[in-house]
């Protein structure tokens, strides 16, 4: 006889188990037999529309599992995991098929006047990663996420806690087990990892139902991975976005932007952006522009193109309550902007002052917006920077000081007549979904171009349309130490595509600061410098000669190095793996990596330990295990242990991973200066390694039919000789006629052969060298030690 109290297994269909009793149904989905969807709700229906996933359950491939039941429980299996849901209470654990517990509740979800809550156990030396955009440091342990997005205060305390981007993902690390979890609500929610009880992690949401994705791995490559199929690939970018942008709030007028292009290219700057903040606008009124300081922006646009600029504009999502206005009146005719409650126009203060906000949960609107774009295409734009869309809304005129971000009435209605909702529920989506308006706009005004969408709110999801910049940090040495740990978190939160603003927004960064942050800004996978208004001058050059040596120095090594870093962009795209990566990420298994906050891995094959403390020049470095070459002396160092390290100013200590084959290209000033030639293959024996050059036009979207090509370099090393094997290049693109200069990291060659012919080479600085035009096939070099 069925017990109202009890739980019972009431229906089963190819991809999901149903639980009932009195009003209560919990719903276990089985996406693939690592990834398991648990919906739970008492009147509200199961599974709301989420606008993160991009894979319904029904998406997923089909796949065998199986459901044994007694009377205490019922148990789920599937190839890697077994799910096993309590009929007592409806309490879900999990554990891997060497029953090994993880993510298990210790009290069973549950719904009060505050939303649902459930309580999990945190087991010994379990660590937590993710968590999205957060200030700290690298292991989350101990705290508290709310996910909701603001405007947070001035200056990023490690204490404070959600900031202008929330992404509800999570990392579980465990002696041979790691799994992750995406929280899918996006109603203002939390995340407690053992902060209020040290052995419990609770999640909360003030959703009607309660509903997260569970994905189990034995590495965070896998998880990483998960994300990109749950929650969406990010598309290749344009290559010009990979280079430097130079942006600061006070640029405004045409005159300062051209004497800034002529500055970096005359001190020979690499650049390849200019941002146009707020000051280009008339008035604040987005998608206009000032008609005296910036009378001819065809004209000025042109002048920047020609000298390699792409020009990005900031567009904030206020729109001015003027109704001369043409944004503002068609907005209004066509019933596109968020009303109150009782059905008037909601406005808040932005920098225009009394403003309006269209509703991106709409498509009508989304269309619209992204078309308001036209203009600024038209006119030579490349980028659009969306700003402020957490969204923020001052306490009172930006003219009388506004500030203290607010946002929109809670209760205000958002959504299509047939998906009505209310501002709680898509608050946290609004950067999101502005984002893709934005990113959509611009591919349908440009199809065969590549958007580049910067954005400072978002949520999980986000990489599919936008790049993310971490918002409005300070030049403090702190804010250094911290963006690392910041930029992996955000990589393993599903955000590949990010970056900070280098040298600090607020505030000014000392010569010595600055240089520290250029140093390793310019391996951040969004590299820009930007400041705000009032701040001294903030461009490389403004520091002091020894600071801009060092800010060429390492921005030439960033072009230089684009080839490899296009193919973390390629890798990123298809297979989730962040570009910049916790050694954590890698070397899950060392417990040494566990918390290590202060070094990161740029793909695979770089690591940097960058020095984030005044007059400091001296630092201990953790070699992981494998072999490591300095990169400035080329010693082939012994991994497992810690080095104590000399930096100089002028040094990032930066090391490869033995057994990299590095891909570099041609110093250059900006992206589109010269093709790729020579293609420099920088290698680094250990052992038997390999990579997978990724190549393509770097801006149209002919890639998705194929219009690519890779070529793969592997390298074995034995006792008496050295072999660098070139596959011939795979697919269709053709890069330009060029040269290939090997420089290979060994001792004298006896000899060197180039398909078994001799071949001359050079020998110098610990490396041989050789060269050889490129034709795509297939070449093989020994190198006879
Ligand atoms: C916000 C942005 C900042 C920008 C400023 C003016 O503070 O975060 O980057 O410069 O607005 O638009």
């Amino acid at each position: 006889m069925e017990h109202s109290s009890m739980f019972t297994l009431d229906q089963r269909d190819a991809r999901s188990c149903l639980f009932k009793r009195a009003n209560q149904q919990i719903r276990i989905s089985i996406c693939s037999e690592q990834l398991i969807r648990v919906c739970i709700s008492n009147d509200a229906p199961l599974a709301r529309r989420s606008w993160a996933v991009n894979r319904a359950d029904d998406a997923w491939e089909a796949l065998a599992w199986s459901v044994s039941e007694n009377s205490d429980s019922t148990r789920i299996e599937t190839t890697k995991l077994q799910v096993n849901v309590a009929h007592a209470d409806g309490r879900i654990t999990f554990n891997n098929l060497e029953q090994q517990p993880f993510f298990s509740d210790v009290t069973p979800a549950s719904y009060n006047a505050d939303g649902w809550v459930v309580r999990k156990q945190i087991y010994n030396s379990e660590h937590f990663y993710g968590f999205g955009e957060r200030t700290g440091w690298l292991e989350k342990t101990g705290q508290h996420f709310l996910n909701w997005t603001l405007d947070p205060e001035p200056h990023h305390s490690p204490r404070i806690d959600n900031m202008y981007a929330t992404m509800p993902v999570f990392m579980g690390l465990q002696p041979n087990l790691c799994y992750g979890v995406f929280f899918n609500t996006s109603f203002r929610s939390s995340i407690d990892v053992g902060a209020a009880d040290a052995a419990l992690l609770s999640l909360k949401t003030q959703g009607p139902d309660l509903d997260y994705y569970v994905v189990l791995g034995t590495t965070p490559a896998e998880i990483t991975a998960t994300w990109r199929e749950l929650l969406g690939a990010m598309p290749l970018p344009a290559y010009w976005a990979l280079g430097y942008h130079q942006s600061r709030w006070g640029y405004d007028s045409s005159m300062t932007m051209q004497a800034i292009a002529d500055e970096l290219r005359a001190r020979n700057i690499p650049c390849d952006a200019i941002h146009f903040d707020i000051d280009y606008m008339d008035g604040y009124r987005v998608f206009t522009w000032h008609p005296e300081r910036f009378a001819q922006p065809a004209q000025l646009l042109q002048n920047l193109a020609r000298d390699g600029f792409n020009v990005v504009t900031i567009i904030d999502p206020g729109v001015k309550t003027d109704p001369n206005y043409a944004v503002f009146a068609e907005g209004i005719a066509n019933d596109y902007f968020i009303k109150r409650a009782d059905g008037t126009l909601f406005s808040g203060y932005v920098w225009p002052d009394d403003s309006a906000f269209a509703d991106f949960t709409r498509a009508d609107v989304r269309e619209w917006w992204g078309n308001l774009h036209k203009k600024l295409i038209d006119a030579g734009v490349r980028g659009i920077w969306d700003d402020m869309n957490e969204p923020t809304v001052f306490d009172r005129p930006f003219s009388e000081g506004g500030g203290n971000g607010g946002t929109i009435d809670l209760n205000a209605p958002q959504g299509s007549a047939d998906e009505r909702t209310t501002h709680a529920e898509v608050h946290n989506l609004y950067g999101l979904l502005m984002a893709r308006s934005t990113y959509e706009g611009l591919r349908q005004l440009r199809p065969n171009e590549r958007p580049f969408v910067l954005t400072r709110s978002g949520f999980a999801g986000l990489s599919r349309w936008a790049t993310l910049w971490t918002g409005d940090n300070s030049a403090l040495w702190e804010h250094l130490e911290m963006m690392l740990p910041q930029i992996a978190n955000l990589g393993l939160s599903g955000i590949p595509f990010v970056g900070v603003d280098i040298g600090g927004f607020f505030g000014n960064a000392s010569p010595e600061l600055w240089a520290r942050w250029v140093q390793v800004g310019a391996f951040l996978p969004f590299c820009r410098g930007h400041s705000c208004s009032g701040t001294r001058p903030a461009e490389p050059w403004a520091f002091g000669e020894r600071t801009e040596a060092i800010a060429r120095a390492y921005l030439s090594l960033r072009y230089r190095l684009l080839p490899y870093l296009y193919t973390l962009f390629y890798q990123a795209s298809t297979t989730g793996a962040p570009i910049i990566r916790p050694l954590v990420y890698e070397f899950a298994a060392d417990p040494t990596t566990h918390a290590l906050h202060d070094q990161v891995l740029c793909g695979s094959q770089l690591m940097l330990a960058p020095i984030v403390r005044p007059g400091t020049e001296y630092r201990s470095v953790y070699l992981p295990a494998g072999e490591w070459y300095d990169w400035w002396t080329g010693e082939r160092i012994k991994g497992s242990q810690h080095i104590l390290v000399h930096a100089p100013l002028e040094r990032l200590p930066l090391y490869v991973r033995g057994g990299a084959i590095l891909t570099l290209g041609p110093v250059l000033n900006y992206t589109s200066e010269a093709p790729l030639d020579p293609l420099t293959l920088d290698v680094y024996p250990s052992g038997t390694s390999e990579w997978t050059l990724y190549e393509d036009d770097g801006i149209s979207f002919d890639y998705e039919q194929g219009q690519a090509a890779t070529t793969t370099f592997s390298c074995v090393e034995t006792e008496q000789t050295i072999t660098l094997m070139i596959a011939a290049r795979q697919g269709s693109w053709q890069p330009a006629l060029r040269t290939i200069v090997v420089n290979l990291h060994s001792l004298p060659p006896k000899a060197v052969l180039f398909d078994t012919n001799a071949i001359e080479w050079v020998y110098a600085e610990g490396a041989t060298t050789v060269s050889f035009a490129d034709d795509g096939l297939a070449h093989t070099l020994e190198v006879q030690l």
